[in-house]
């Protein structure tokens, strides 16, 4: 009996459970054996008795060998991975860096107060041209190379952001202060620094009492913010016809810290926006009185900064979605 057990091999389940139920069964050989006992004198009963429990014990042993040999061919059954090998890597995608720059423009001015507003992309002459100041047949208008609606002479791709700020005095009423992110669009030949497609960060503050100071003191903030701490900027005398003084605002250029390189053509400064005085013909223009409000505007180019801040020599590179260059900005 003791041999049975020892050299018991169970090729399935159904053989595991019959050698189960024939020794260790109610009415299994262990049973009967052990009932034995009793009808064996008692000189032979220590013998007899370690010879069962010899058997006990290899059935049992048995029966948990092959219990955990077909619960680990099951498992294997059921899924045939290979732990072994390496895992598939999806690669992630990253941020545009022009998305980026326009985020981290946004939330540097939000810092002071400045909500964020929006207007269309296609856009009428009113809000474009008219109001701020670029009379009809008036060659500033040409500053801007205008794509029109084809049959709709007065409406138009808009040229520049300044298009929200005419919407927003309009609707509103001062304090106004906002940035405009958006989309705008100039029928120019398409070259390392010029697209017809591209963005803008617009800048518009009326209240009472605004001063040139206080739009110097506010560029100087999102220059350091944006460059870095040691950034210098400068305002060079300009002309939009929507402000008045108008000036474009340069940054010491951050490659070679004013020292001139081929960044800034030599000259140790890199121009980033145009503002001004909001023109008082522009607040009435859009129903503000230019007697108690006065006010600031800017604008820049998304494009033109992120390629200062990135050192990027190719506005096309933004444009054209190589995952290679896009996968620098993570
Ligand atoms: N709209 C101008 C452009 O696209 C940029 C600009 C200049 C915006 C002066 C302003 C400003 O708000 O005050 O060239």
């Amino acid at each position: 009996m003791l041999e049975e057990a020892l050299s018991f091999h169970a090729e399935s389940k159904e053989q595991l459970e019959a050698f189960k139920s024939r020794f260790l069964g109610k009415k299994g050989v262990l049973t009967e054996l052990f009932a034995q006992m009793k009808t064996v004198g008692a000189e032979d009963r220590k013998e007899f008795g370690q010879k069962v429990n010899a058997i006990k014990q290899a059935a049992e042993e048995k029966i948990s060998h092959y219990v955990a040999v077909f619960e680990n061919s099951e498992s294997n059954t059921v899924s045939d991975t290979d732990l072994s090998l390496p895992g598939q890597f999806y690669p992630l995608g990253s941020m545009h860096p022009v998305s980026k720059v326009r985020r981290q423009i946004l939330e540097i001015f939000s810092r002071i107060g400045f909500t964020i507003a929006e207007g269309p992309e296609i856009e009428d002459d009113w809000h474009n041209f008219s109001a701020l100041n670029f009379p009809p047949e008036h060659p500033a208008r040409d500053m801007q190379d205008t794509f029109f609606m084809e049959g709709e002479g007065q409406f138009a791709l808009r040229t520049h952001t300044s298009s929200v700020q005419v919407r927003i005095m309009e609707n509103g009423k001062p304090p106004i202060r906002i940035t405009a992110p958006g989309r705008v669009y100039r029928n120019e030949a398409i070259s390392a620094r010029a697209h017809c497609l591209f963005h803008q960060v617009e800048g518009l503050y009326i209240d009472k009492n605004v001063s040139f100071a206080d739009l110097k003191q506010t560029l100087l903030y999102f220059a350091k913010e944006m460059f870095g701490a040691d950034t210098k900027i400068r305002l060079r005398p300009s002309y939009f016809p929507f402000t008045e003084p108008s000036a474009e605002m340069d940054v010491s250029c951050n490659i070679c810290s004013g020292k001139g390189c081929n960044i800034c053509k030599g000259t140790g400064w890199l121009e980033i926006m145009g503002c001004g005085m909001v023109d008082p013909q522009v607040l009435t223009n859009c129903g503000i009185d230019p007697q108690h409000y006065s006010g600031y505007a800017f604008g820049m180019g998304v494009e033109r900064i992120t390629m200062l801040k990135y050192s990027i020599k190719d506005l096309r590179l933004f444009f054209e979605n190589d995952i290679k260059f896009l996968e620098q900005f993570r």
